[in-house]
C-alpha cells in the first residue's frame, strides 16, 4: 500500500496515509485503537470499497487495473456471518457456487476445507446447533475453500472464551504454515498478535497511520509454553509500548 487513503462520502477520513509493503507468505497483525480504520484498510484491500488516495498492490497486480485477483482473497469477519438456512457443508461451498467445477468437485473440496479446521464431521448440521467457536471455524473453511493465497481476517477470535480462542490460534497456525498463504490479522488482543505473527503493524488513533511496524522473531511451530517466555513478553511490552504514544 502507497500512501493510502479513504475519504467517506460523508467526509470522514477514515485513514490518511496508509504506507506498508507485506511479503508473500507473511503473517502480519494490525492492532491499534478502535475507529482508526483497520477494517477500512481491509475492505479496501478485499475490494469491497475503494481507497480514495494512493495505490495498492495485491500479489503483483495494481488493483485500479483490474479486478481479476480479488478472488484470490479470502475475508472472515468478526462474526461467522453463515447462511442459517443452509447446512454446514453448503455454506462452506457457497463461494465455489460460480466456478466451473462438478458438483462432485465443489463438495469434495469443502470436505477439505473442513477438515482442515476438525469439523468433517458436522457437515449436515445447521449453524444454529454448532457452538461458537464452531461456527468460527466453518467461516475459517469457507474463506480457505477457494485457496485463497492472501486470507484477511478482521477480529475473527474476539467474541470467543479464551480457551478456545488459543485452541483456533494454534489451529490457525497450522493452517497458515500447511497452505503457505499470506494472512493479515486485525486484533484488539497483543498477546494474540505477538503468539501469532510473523510481524504487528502498529497504527495511530483515527485518522490512523501506521506508527511502528515491530517483527516478531519466535520460531514456529509455536505452541503454548511459548506464551510465558522472556522473549514473548519483551515483544509484548515493546507493542503495548508503540501503541501508547
Ligand atoms: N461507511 C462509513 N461511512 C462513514 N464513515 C465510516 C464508514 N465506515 C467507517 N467509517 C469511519 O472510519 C473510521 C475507521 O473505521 P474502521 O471501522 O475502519 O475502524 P476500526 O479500526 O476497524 O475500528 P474497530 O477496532 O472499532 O473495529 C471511523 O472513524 C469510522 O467512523
Ligand atoms: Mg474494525
Amino acid at each position: 500500500m502507497t500512501d493510502v487513503g479513504k475519504v467517506f462520502p460523508n467526509g470522514n477520513v477514515a485513514v490518511n496515509n496508509i504506507n506498508i509493503d507485506i511479503s508473500a507468505g507473511e503473517f502480519i497483525s494490525f492492532v491499534g485503537p478502535s475507529g482508526c480504520g483497520k477494517s477500512t484498510i481491509f475492505k479496501m484491500i478485499s475490494g469491497l470499497i475503494d481507497n480514495t488516495k494512493g495505490n495498492i498492490e495485491i500479489l503483483g497486480s495494481d488493483m485500479n487495473d483490474t479486478g481479476q485477483k480479488r478472488t484470490d482473497v479470502g475475508f472472515v469477519f468478526q462474526d461467522a456471518t453463515l447462511l442459517p438456512w443452509r447446512s454446514v457443508l453448503d455454506n462452506v461451498m457457497l463461494p465455489l457456487e460460480f466456478q466451473k467445477m462438478s458438483k462432485q468437485e465443489k463438495k469434495q473440496e469443502a470436505l477439505r476445507a473442513l477438515e482442515l479446521v476438525g469439523l468433517e464431521d458436522y457437515t449436515k448440521s445447521l449453524p444454529r446447533q454448532l457452538s461458537g467457536g464452531m461456527r468460527m471455524r466453518v467461516s475459517i473453511a469457507r474463506a480457505l475453500v477457494a485457496k485463497p493465497k492472501l486470507l484477511l481476517m478482521d477480529e475473527p477470535f474476539g467474541a470467543l472464551d479464551e480457551i478456545t480462542r488459543q485452541s483456533l490460534q494454534t489451529e490457525l497456525l497450522r493452517i497458515w504454515e500447511k497452505q503457505k498463504m499470506t494472512v493479515l490479522f486485525i486484533t484488539h488482543n497483543v498477546f494474540e498478535a505477538v503468539y501469532l505473527s510473523t510481524r504487528i503493524a502498529v497504527m495511530t488513533p483515527s485518522p490512523g497511520k501506521i506508527a511502528s511496524t515491530v517483527d516478531v522473531p519466535l520460531a514456529f511451530p509455536r505452541n503454548d509454553e511459548i506464551r510465558t517466555t522472556h522473549q514473548f513478553s519483551d515483544i509484548v511490552a515493546q507493542v503495548s509500548h508503540d501503541l501508547k504514544f
